[in-house]
Parts: structure tokens; C-alpha cells; sequence
């Protein structure tokens, strides 16, 4: 199911503020200065006292509502899914990646809590979705006829550099450690690897999520085949 917030939009932007690290006047814009413009989805409060909120100039003074309506229109087909099992601290980046690339939904598997601190209040304007079990994702990824691409350095993983990505899919992000459970990887369509030169075993998740991500977007935004 789709989480609703329940703050006051006054404690939302507030967050904001503080999510930015800002003092609260020091980022987005002040009062409107003239005559009021013209239309719903003027927000009368953001008129009236500034936006500071982590938003594009377009959007200045525009309520939520109709940002996340405007969004609504144009998202991409691909969604991405990261397993939620020991409050992963990436998942607020990934989430923030994901709205950044405007990926169609947000899905957390595992623990409904996550830390939203790296997500920079971006969640607010992401359609994301709650799985309390693998089971549970893979029944709705089946049920939406969508492609469960795995992200993750097994022994079966095809490079993600080659690979030709569907435009319709649902990437998968583990957690730092023990990566994606054996359940998702049995579950996946196919489990991708990002390529690495150095010593280290693997990058952060948010980090291959933003790859992944961008690969995506390369794709099929930019037409950029991989064969
Ligand atoms: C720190 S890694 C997990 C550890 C990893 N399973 C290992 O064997 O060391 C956390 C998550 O980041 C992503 N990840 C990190 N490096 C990756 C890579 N080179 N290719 C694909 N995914 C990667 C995966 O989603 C993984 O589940």
C-alpha cells in the first residue's frame, strides 16, 4: 500500500528546512512579491511566507498535491525495490536517486521503518510501497507483469553493462553486508552485476542503485543501446 504522511504541510516544510541542514531562510525563495498569480495549484501558504522546500525553481510556490499530480504524468517505467531487513542507512539515498530519476514506484521490502534521513524529504513527492516479505514483493512483481532484476555480485549475474534492459522492470537492491537474500535472488528474472577494478568486494547500495538507475535512463531516455 501507497504511505501517507500525516504531518501538517507547515511541519513537512519545516523538515525540509532541516533536512537541508539550512537555517530555513537561506534556501528556495521568500514571500511572492506583486500580485498573486492566478491558478490551483498556487500554494496560499508558500505565498505568503517563502518555499524553502527541496524543490526545482518550476515548482517554486506549487503545492505538493500538484507537484506530485505533474510528476504523476511523466514517471518512467522502471521501479526499484531495496530489501529492508537491518534499517539500511542507504535507503534514504536510494529513495532520493529514484525521485531524482523518476522512477514509476519506491518499493521497501522487509521492515516498514526505514531512516529517512538521506532521502532529503524526497519521499514525499515518491509513490512508495511497503512488502513486509519477499513473498509478498514477488507476488505483486508477477501480478504487475514486471521483470525482477536483481542487483548483486553472484556468480550468475550477467554484466549490467551488456545487458539489454527491458524498459518495464523492477531493479532489486540488498543491504550493505549480506546483500540480496537467496530468496529474491531465486525469485529474480535475472541478477546484474556492476563491473569493478579495485579491491574492494563490492560499492554501497545507493551507489549501484544510482548506476542501475542510470543505466536505465541511458536506455531508454537517451536511446543508448548497449549491443
Ligand atoms: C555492500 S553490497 C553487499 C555485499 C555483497 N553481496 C558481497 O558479496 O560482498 C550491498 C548491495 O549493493 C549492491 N551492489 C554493491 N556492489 C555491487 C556491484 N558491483 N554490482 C551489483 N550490485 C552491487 C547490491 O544490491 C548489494 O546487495
Amino acid at each position: 500500500m501507497t504511505e501517507q504522511r500525516e504531518e501538517g504541510a507547515g511541519v513537512v516544510r519545516e523538515a525540509e528546512g532541516r533536512e537541508h541542514g539550512h537555517p530555513d531562510q537561506t534556501v528556495g525563495v521568500g514571500p511572492w512579491k506583486g500580485m498573486w498569480p492566478e491558478g490551483d495549484h498556487w500554494d496560499p501558504e508558500l505565498l505568503t511566507h517563502g518555499d524553502r522546500r527541496n524543490v526545482l525553481d518550476k515548482y517554486r510556490y506549487w503545492t505538493h498535491e500538484a507537484i506530485v499530480a505533474e510528476l504523476d504524468t511523466r514517471r518512467h517505467e522502471f521501479h526499484v525495490a531495496i530489501e529492508n531487513w537491518q534499517h539500511d542507512l542507504n535507503i534514504g539515498t536510494v529513495v532520493r536517486t529514484a525521485n531524482a530519476f523518476l522512477a514509476k514506484e519506491v518499493h521497501i521490502i522487509g521492515r516498514r521503518r526505514w531512516n529517512r534521513r538521506g532521502a532529503m524529504v524526497t519521499d514525499r513527492y515518491q509513490h512508495v510501497r511497503h512488502h513486509a516479505t519477499v513473498e509478498d514483493f514477488v507476488e505483486w512483481a508477477r501480478g504487475e507483469d514486471l521483470p525482477i532484476l536483481g542487483v548483486d555480485i553472484f556468480p550468475d549475474s550477467v554484466p549490467l553493462e551488456t545487458y539489454e534492459l527491458p524498459r518495464r522492470c523492477v531493479f532489486v537492491f540488498g543491504q550493505e553486508g549480506p546483500g540480496l537474500t537467496p530468496e529474491v535472488h531465486a525469485a529474480a528474472d535475472a541478477t546484474l552485476s556492476i563491473e569493478q577494478f579495485g579491491s574492494t568486494r563490492s560499492i554501497n547500495a545507493a551507489s549501484a542503485a544510482a548506476i542501475a538507475m542510470h543505466a536505465w535512463v541511458r536506455r531508454w531516455v537517451f536511446g543508448q543501446r548497449v549491443g
